[in-house]
């Protein structure tokens, strides 16, 4: 089935949209609890090098690619190079491992804006409330249900323009509190602990584990490597220019990310003197931490709900991006008409989301590799598929069609400053980096070195 192919009106509709997909619970909820756990200042500065180098070559390429073949990701490699197809399905896993257990953080985030619009603010600031919330069986699944059952609605009825356009007014607001919540947050008593060892890059704690994360979340909070960013490229009209608006989107969503650590990892400290224990609680950290910041604070009950609202928002444009790419690639693929497919995908996220959700409580004590459900798909898909694909889309274009091709297609536009770089980056630095960080975690995962 040939659809038409819309085109973004402007580079600011390139730029919000692409931003819609990349800004959400990755920098709100993980990029702080990574931090928090490898090292602070190091696994910042780490995220930093990766954001300019990968991030920048791996968004142009994919945008390129996309732009360059009007089509989505298993169909543009396939008109690249039919051999090479094989990374556009292998990148389509991605989305369909990460919705769901996305969805069920969403319902967490649910949870918490009911919990805080009904008076229970003070509750959730308590000990164990986090954890006697994901310790139920049903509760749980009911917000995640919530959550995918929304996003699925969006995704059938075609309704994303309502939500983008609500987002661009939400959006704004969301950083203006974050920024307002961080400043708060590092001047409590105690958390200026915190702002130096989020901050400051202590050399002892770098490893291979903090590379491989910040290279996981660069990926995940940037949408890359899983044939989003090729998707939204081949919307693009041949006049704008791929490369500031990447440098846009980049800045755009490395800023919301460091406020969010910044609201998060000194507050760790100011309540619980930045104990190993509290620093790393993965997963849970944002809603153990965030509660207590805002019940601390003056309006605290409201403050909650605007930023539980603004999150959720943001979380939803996330998962509906999540949701339309595994749609699309599935109806291409089985020639399905879209209501059933919607049915089959969000039927198929529940089914893959329920461990995730119990997999924290009554499901505590089954490991996968010794992951809890939700993280071991965190896991494969951010530190191991992606990771993959990336490696396989540089030697793709770094072999096969050449940079050449790509930074021909960027100067249709405009002069690529920078192209040099990329093509090194793409040829050389990214792919021997990404083998040598998977080489070692593999190893290490084996227990045969420690690194
Ligand atoms: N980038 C989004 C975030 O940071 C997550 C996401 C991943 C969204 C993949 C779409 C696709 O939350």
């Amino acid at each position: 089935m040939e659809q038409k192919r819309s085109n973004f009106s402007g580079k600011l509709g390139f730029v919000l949209a692409t931003a819609g997909s990349a800004v959400g619970l990755g920098n709100i909820w993980r990029f702080p609890y990574l931090a928090a756990k490898h090292g602070g200042g190091m696994f910042l500065l780490t995220y930093l090098i990766l954001v300019l180098t990968f991030g920048f070559t791996l968004a142009c390429t994919e945008i390129l690619i996309g732009r360059k073949t009007g089509q989505s990701a298993v169909k543009a490699f396939n008109t690249l190079n039919k051999k090479w197809s094989f990374v556009g399905w292998l990148a389509a896993i991605v989305p369909i491992i990460i919705l769901p257990y996305y969805s069920v953080i969403g319902g967490w985030i649910f949870k918490y804006l009911f919990a805080f619009a009904s008076g229970q603010a003070t509750a959730t600031a308590g000990d164990g409330y986090f954890t006697g919330f994901i310790d139920k069986i049903y509760e749980p699944i009911g917000w995640f249900l919530l959550f995918i059952g929304i996003t699925a609605l969006i995704v059938l009825f075609g309704v994303e323009k309502g939500i983008e356009k609500a987002s661009k007014i939400m959006m704004p607001v969301l950083v203006v509190l974050t920024l307002f919540i961080a400043i708060y947050s590092a001047c409590m008593p105690g958390a200026l602990k915190g702002v130096l060892y989020y901050i400051t890059p202590d050399f002892s704690h770098f490893s291979v584990t903090t590379v491989l994360a910040a290279l996981g979340q660069l990926f995940y909070s940037m949408s890359l490597a899983m044939g989003i960013m090729i998707t939204y490229g081949s919307y693009m009209k041949k006049d704008f220019n791929v490369v500031s608006s990447v440098h846009q989107v980049e800045i755009f969503d490395t800023g919301i990310a460091f406020l969010a650590g910044l609201m998060i990892v000194p507050a760790v400290f100011s309540f619980s003197g930045g104990s190993e224990d509290a620093l790393s609680k993965g997963p849970s950290l944002m809603f153990i931490t965030l509660p207590k910041v805002f019940q601390s604070m003056p309006g605290g009950t409201i403050i909650g709900i605007i930023f539980f609202l603004m999150v959720l928002f943001a979380a939803l444009t996330s998962s509906i991006s999540l949701m339309e790419t595994v749609v699309s690639v599935i109806q291409d693929k089985f020639k399905l008409n879209r209501k059933v497919t919607c049915l089959i995908v969000f039927t198929g996220s529940v089914i893959l989301g329920i461990p995730s959700s119990l997999g924290n409580g009554v499901w505590e004590s089954i490991k996968i590799f010794g992951f809890a459900f939700l993280d071991f798909f965190d896991f494969i898909s951010n530190s191991v598929l992606m990771p993959i694909v990336a490696l396989l889309t540089c030697v793709f274009v770094g072999y096969i069609i050449k940079p050449k091709t790509l930074i021909e297609e960027a100067e249709i536009s405009a002069e690529f400053k920078g192209k040099k770089f990329f093509s090194v980056v793409i040829r050389y630095i990214a792919p021997i980096c990404i083998i040598l960080i998977l080489g070692f975690s593999v190893l290490e995962a084996f227990g045969i070195i420690k690194v």
